[in-house]
């Protein structure tokens, strides 16, 4: 699992390596300040130069001044070299988890609106979240490395200063990772436990506000406490547990370690070999050391439940990037005519069920307004997202102008087309902002003619900045009739020549609809309209009604020229 995590950061190799290599050398500094410690102890106790000439391998004939000069410098050189380690550490992490960022939202972006709307909200919000654990993964896999290296760097310094006493100590320094092991095996099996009831309790909060109003229209506020009372307790005993035994870790570490330098002194004491400046110097590397290996081990706790999240992350973003937009090349005029030849459509999500769409055969053309009818399920909005493309027929074709849906462009086949949902979504930013919605070539008059035509000039005139007041993410400031009105502008704005409206008018108030009327009144001389609606007011301006009835089309009723809606006759097809 280790070797393939790794790829995942291969990336930033440099940054990791560089972070290492600091760590190395600010250990290695450090290490040697510790030894002449010892040295410099040795020289004060026996009070005087040239005393200790011999240490380990290593003959320090240096004046007293010149050592303390030395250890000074060694210290500051192991400081900074670890603070260079940290700082690489941050910098890689943080320059891959923005790199990760980047990469999930384009995938998003790419692929396909029916792999995307097929995700549900958890989906999608756990694709965010695993950039953060991954790039946690990184985090702790450099804390891993470097806190390993440098006890490395302080076990080599010990074993060339005193072989025998070194490997003495790495012995009984093996028996005490040795015990210390179940200590650890508990700790992560309570760190899971731990971050599943996270999960469960996030849960609850997200639903708790999510069903706000319902819970106090009902009441029910004690129940839902208790239930979130009964996760929290639970969750409560098992992150105790782990905090605990989190607590435990060093105490235990440090107990032990001297436990065992005693011991080791008393073995080396028995064997003979007795230098005892160089015994000093290895047992004060030995409980530094044990630090790093602390550091280690804690890290890689974190490093195991964290690295797992960069395979889920890849394979998530690999999903994406597999159900890509798919365009030709072909430039798209205007839409003339959409034609759809025996076409049926199946949710991917339920690939079980029947299609939803069952050989649909019809052809619309522009200009002019197609009213579509039917009861609610049959099928209506399904059918306005395949010929908006924002869905592909899973049987039968769709002809734009007598070629392939697929084969334009998509900078020239989303210029053409629009949508007015039920409920339009606000974006953060200004009312010019929601309308132009991120089109670059959207001017400012543009913008202003649409709302004139909507009716929402005078409003928007009226807010404190005008056009360039915020608008937030909440849809506060506006009534569902102004909002609504707000889509249809955002759909205007562009001169699309197909445009569908989805129950355009379903929630409004009287005046938004006579705005609404018009403005379709208006662009119907110019593009072709397919309306979903159930209103008889808005079926008046249709040039056809189609009637679809659990996904087929039942009959298509055709308006002569200067009739009204009663007068809509069946087709002869
Ligand atoms: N995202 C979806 N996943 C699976 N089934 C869906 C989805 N959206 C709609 N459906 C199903 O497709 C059928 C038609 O839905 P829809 O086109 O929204 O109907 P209408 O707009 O006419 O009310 C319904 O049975 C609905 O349950
Ligand atoms: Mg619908």
């Amino acid at each position: 699992m280790f070797r393939f995590s790794w790829q995942h950061y291969r990336s930033h190799l440099g940054g990791i390596v560089a972070a290492g290599v600091s760590a190395a050398v600010g250990a290695l500094a450090e290490g040697i300040s510790l030894v002449l410690l010892v040295a410099l102890a040795e020289r004060a106790a026996n009070r005087g130069d040239g005393v200790l000439a011999e240490l380990g391998p290593f003959t320090l004939d240096y004046s007293t001044g010149v050592l303390l000069l030395g250890t000074v410098g060694l210290v500051l050189v192991g400081m900074t070299f670890r603070v260079i380690a940290v700082w690489l550490q941050a910098r890689t992490v943080i320059s891959w988890e923005r790199r990760e960022e980047v990469r999930a939202v384009r995938a998003l972006l790419d692929t396909e609106y029916e792999h995307m709307a097929s995700l549900s909200p958890a989906e999608l919000q756990g694709v965010v979240s695993h950039v953060r654990y991954a790039s946690e993964g990184l985090n702790s896999t450099i804390k891993v490395i470097n806190a390993a290296i440098s006890f490395l760097m302080l076990a080599a310094l010990a074993l060339v200063t005193s072989p025998v006493t070194a490997l003495a100590m790495a012995a009984v320094g093996a028996v005490l990772l040795a015990a210390l092991r179940p200590l650890t095996r508990l700790s992560r099996r309570s760190g899971k436990v731990a971050s599943q009831l996270e999960v469960e309790a996030g849960r609850m909060v997200h639903d708790a506000a999510r069903g706000g109003r319902e819970i106090r229209l009902y009441g029910v506020q004690a129940r839902v406490l208790d239930e979130f009372r009964g996760v929290a307790t639970s969750h409560a005993k098992a992150k105790r547990h782990l905090r605990l035994i989190r607590g435990l870790a060093p105490v235990a570490y440090q107990g032990l370690g001297l436990l065992f330098v005693v011991l080791a002194i008393a073995f080396v004491l028995n064997v003979g070999t007795f230098d005892a400046t160089a015994l000093g110097a290895v047992a004060l590397l030995f409980l530094r050391s044990l630090s790093y290996g602390q550091r280690a081990s804690d890290a890689q706790q974190t490093f195991v439940q964290m690295i797992a999240y960069a395979g889920t992350l890849d394979d998530e973003l690999d999903a994406l990037t597999t159900a890509r937009e798919n365009f030709g090349d072909e430039p798209l005029g205007r839409v003339e005519s959409i034609a759809l030849q025996y076409t049926s459509y199946r949710y991917p999500e339920n690939p079980s069920t029947d299609d939803t769409l069952i050989e649909i055969d019809l052809e619309l053309r522009a200009p002019g307004v197609v009213g579509l009818v039917g009861p609610s399920g049959s099928g209506k909005s399904t059918l306005a997202q395949l010929l908006l493309r924002l869905r592909r027929p899973t049987k039968g074709t769709i002809l734009v102008n007598e070629q392939d849906i697929d084969s334009y462009s998509r900078d020239t086949w989303t210029r053409e087309v629009a949508l007015v949902p039920q409920q339009p979504q606000l974006i953060r930013g200004s009312v010019r902002d929601n309308i132009a919605f991120f089109r670059e070539r959207i001017a400012d008059d543009d913008v202003e003619r649409v709302s004139i035509a909507v009716g929402l000039h005078d409003l928007f005139e009226s807010l404190p900045q005008g056009y360039d007041t915020e608008l937030g993410e909440t849809n506060r400031e506006l009534s569902i009739g102004q909002l609504q009105r707000l889509g249809i502008a955002r759909a205007l704005v562009g001169d699309p020549s197909f445009l569908v409206l989805d129950e355009p008018t379903s929630a409004l108030d009287a005046e938004s609809e006579a705005w609404v009327q018009r403005a379709i009144h208006d662009i119907s001389q110019r593009a072709l309209l397919v309306i979903i609606t159930h209103r008889a007011t808005t079926l008046e301006v249709c040039d056809r009604v189609v009637r679809l009835g659990d996904g087929r089309v039942l009959d298509v009723a055709t308006k002569p020229a200067g009739t009204s809606h009663a007068a809509l006759e069946p087709e002869a097809s």
